[in-house]
């Protein structure tokens, strides 16, 4: 080995290309792994070593490797593993820096890399990518996540965020204020939202633009029956089906992501959750120390400026 040769480590995905055999494949520009020709690929269970080769059509930041491959060493499809390997470079970008290069997360959302990185995986990538080249991945369309954390964590900031990215005008319903309509119409409310993306299918089918729904508190709209009481009537089991029988109704339309947050994920339904239906559930923390840093970087600017104007 060279003497000017470092270890390098850093956590990556693993995506799939059918026609890499025996190998892994990199993007040529790929700043810590195109000088290796090796790299070592950490499991749960174990090690795994594979030659390098460069292809251009990887997307820069990922591991492409082939189903043979991911059957026999049992790795997990667009799941993030510690990578490390030889290489004469120090160590420049991870996934999340590659995306935020393009998205610019760190300016709106201090921390939840790894969140984010899942989200941009399971929403924004199969969104923003030729369908040739996620065709190729197992990567699939999430047609809905649901955000559950404590108050004040950034669920909604989220949502706008992927709004943002995707330039899609959403639609925003807050649970509780589907109720607040005469009898029978709430469930008139819940079909006609969907209605746009079902006309724009018919009308224009896999070329249709994108629909965003996010529903704020949807705990409100789809609550457990199991923790019902006496409040819950026949308007909520009838919105409760309505929006379900919607959802599943989604399975023909390829034009709608919808986007749940909640404060109580236990306070919802199960079977807004069962697979087909809200796919992707995800855990926004409270920020740890470290991630506060980053979060002050956000704000403060913000709080000083209007400070001095103030003054
Ligand atoms: N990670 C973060 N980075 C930057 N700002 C954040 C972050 N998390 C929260 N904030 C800010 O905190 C405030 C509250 O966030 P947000 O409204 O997204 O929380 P929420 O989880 O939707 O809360 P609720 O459950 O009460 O609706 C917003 O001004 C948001 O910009
Ligand atoms: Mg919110």
């Amino acid at each position: 080995m060279n003497d000017t040769m470092v270890k390098l480590v850093t956590e990556t995905s693993l995506y799939y290309d059918e026609n890499v055999t025996n190998y892994v494949a990199i993007h040529p520009e790929d700043g810590m792994f195109s000088q290796a020709k090796q790299v070592k690929i950490l499991s749960k269970h174990d090690t795994f070593e594979f030659e390098v080769i460069l292809k251009s059509t990887v997307t820069p930041g990922v591991i492409a490797l082939n189903h043979f491959q991911r059957r026999k060493y049992h790795l997990k499809k667009y799941r993030s593993y510690f990578v490390s390997c030889y290489s004469y470079k120090t160590p420049s970008l991870t996934l999340f820096d590659i995306i935020n290069e393009r998205f610019n997360f760190k300016n709106r959302i201090g921390g939840m890399e790894s969140l984010l990185e899942e989200i941009f995986g399971n929403v924004l990538l199969p969104r923003l990518y030729p369908q040739s080249f996620v065709a190729k991945t197992v990567i699939t369309k999430t047609r809905g996540i649901l955000l559950h954390g404590s108050p004040g964590t950034g669920k909604s900031l989220i949502a706008r965020t992927v709004c943002d990215i995707l330039k899609v005008n959403p639609k925003i319903i807050r649970g509780p204020e589907i109720f607040s309509f005469m009898l029978g119409q709430s469930e008139q409310y819940i079909r006609d939202l969907f209605e746009e993306a079902r006309q724009d299918q018919q009308n224009f089918g896999s070329n249709s633009a994108l629909h965003i729904i996010v529903f704020d508190e949807i705990d409100a709209v789809c609550k457990n029956r199991a923790q019902s009481n006496s409040l819950r009537d026949n308007v909520h089991d009838n919105v409760t089906a309505q929006l379900l029988a919607e959802i599943d109704g989604m399975i023909y339309l390829g034009n709608i992501l919808l986007i749940g947050t909640t404060n109580i994920l236990e306070s919802i339904d199960p079977a807004l959750l069962r697979p087909g239906r809200i796919e992707k559930v995800i855990k926004v923390e409270l920020p740890n120390a470290a991630v506060k840093q980053p979060l002050s970087n956000i704000h403060i600017p913000f709080v000083l400026t209007v400070q001095s104007a103030l003054i």
